[in-house]
């Protein structure tokens, strides 16, 4: 680990490098993985019963794609020694697992504090808060196996409320201690890891018993797959919810507002109403287009609810100067967005925006109104100690049109 904190600090190009081939990686495994998901629910729940009443036949369902018709029928039961050659999906979800942490590594463990930690949250030091992120995951996951393991897994209804008031806890327990963005992809990292260990420890030993136990002439107890299926309805639950966190980083209107882990809470509740619509829709499931309204009204509702600013600096009744609104940028904004950037992690102005001349300013009015002021997600980890003074003048200045004189 020495070598790696020092490979970050010598070279932040490398690092970036490693950035984008390790994302790259991680999403097209990330597909891969949550495709087949999807594409074996929708199998399961399109089969119909074998014509040909097949004792072991769970149905069947035709397909078409690429040019020719697919017949797949699944089976709970195959003839004892006639174990055919099986295709197993699991490699799309270890990937993606660890290419994730790889990933958490490379933006938020050696990527500079700023990611990790906002001084107006926790004044805490890089270190701490990489500890805390690592023991937030491992220890979330940890309890959720505990939970689903123990006898309380009988309480199946309880323990699914339970587990979600915990999921409330670890978020607004993260939220006061890291940056917004950091809180936000930790909880997400944490139900990433709980949906690979669900497959890595429950789903494909199942599966492995299921077949060896089918290879010796056993028939399959159903009993057996009962945990695999309940962790794979707990992984089917976890898909968009993990998806949007994972996306969220490019959202500020989500982790840098104030009640920040709510929104993360409600949004996963959006998440799973879609996906409870998903899952139950095609198998006639009559609550489920009353379920889906319910979640785009709660999105709407939520968007309509959190778009009301967050700085409430009193309306200026003077004519904020720009010379003011320059110097504020300079002190708070240009150690990083500039075209030589002066801070620590930061060599190349990020996502190339620099806001050193006056035209540069003027063309992000707007970014700069939803990243500084409506939300506090600039200056990054608020490295540079921008005041909530200063956020108002921002906003005073671009409510006046923003002139540059
Ligand atoms: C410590 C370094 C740092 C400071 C200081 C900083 N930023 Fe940033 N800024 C970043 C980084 C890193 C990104 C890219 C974030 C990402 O890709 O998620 C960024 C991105 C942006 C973007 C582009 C957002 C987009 O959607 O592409 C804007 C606009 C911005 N910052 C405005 C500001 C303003 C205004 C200030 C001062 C109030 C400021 N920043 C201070 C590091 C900084």
């Amino acid at each position: 680990m020495p070598l790696l904190f020092s490979v970050g600090a010598m070279s932040p190009v490398f690092l970036e490098w490693a950035n984008l081939f390790v994302r790259w990686f991680h999403i097209v495994v990330g597909i891969g993985w949550i495709g087949t998901s999807f594409f074996f629910i929708h199998l399961d729940a399109h089969l119909r019963a074998a014509a040909d009443g097949a004792k072991h036949g769970a149905g069947k369902i035709w397909l078409i794609h690429s040019g020719g018709y697919y017949e797949v029928e699944k089976l709970k039961y195959v003839p004892p020694g006639k174990i055919p050659e099986l295709h197993w999906y699991k490699w799309e979800a270890y990937l993606t697992g660890l290419s994730g942490i790889t990933l958490l590594f490379i933006v938020y463990y050696l990527g500079g504090s700023g990611f990790m930690v906002d001084p107006a949250v926790a004044e805490i030091a890089q270190p701490e808060a990489v500890a805390i992120g690592i023991v937030a995951i491992a220890g979330g996951w940890a309890l959720y196996e505990l939970i689903w393991r123990s006898p309380l897994n009988r309480l199946e209804g309880v323990m699914n409320l339970g587990c979600f008031a915990l999921l409330i806890a670890i978020a607004w327990g993260l939220s006061h201690v890291l940056s917004g963005r950091a809180a936000y992809m930790h909880v997400g990292a944490m139900m990433g890891v709980i949906m690979v260990a669900n497959v890595l420890f429950v789903i494909q030993p199942g599966q492995r018993r299921m077949v060896r136990a089918n290879a010796a002439g056993q028939v399959p107890d159903p009993a057996w797959g009962g945990a695999a299926k309940q962790r794979s309805v707990h992984n089917n639950y976890l898909t968009l919810p993990v998806v949007f966190v994972m996306i969220s980083n490019h959202f500020p209107n989500t982790y840098g507002q104030k009640w920040n882990w709510a929104i993360l809470i409600a949004l996963f509740i959006v998440g799973g109403g879609v996906r409870y619509f998903l899952n139950t829709y095609d198998r006639g499931g009559r609550a489920a287009p009353y379920v889906l309204g319910g979640a785009v009204v709660a999105a709407i509702a939520l968007a309509l609810v959190t778009s009301v600013p967050m700085s409430s600096g009193a309306p200026a009744t003077e004519r904020v100067a720009f010379a003011q609104v320059h110097g504020v940028i300079a002190e708070r904004c240009m150690q990083c967005h500039s075209a030589h950037p002066t801070d620590d992690t930061f060599r190349e102005p990020p996502n190339g925006v620099k806001l050193e001349t006056p035209q540069q300013i003027a063309g992000v009015v707007a970014k700069i109104k939803l990243m500084a002021v409506d939300t506090n997600a600039m200056p990054l980890g608020n490295k540079t100690g921008m005041t909530a003074n200063e956020r108002a003048l921002l906003g005073n200045w671009i409510a006046q049109g923003a002139p540059l004189d």
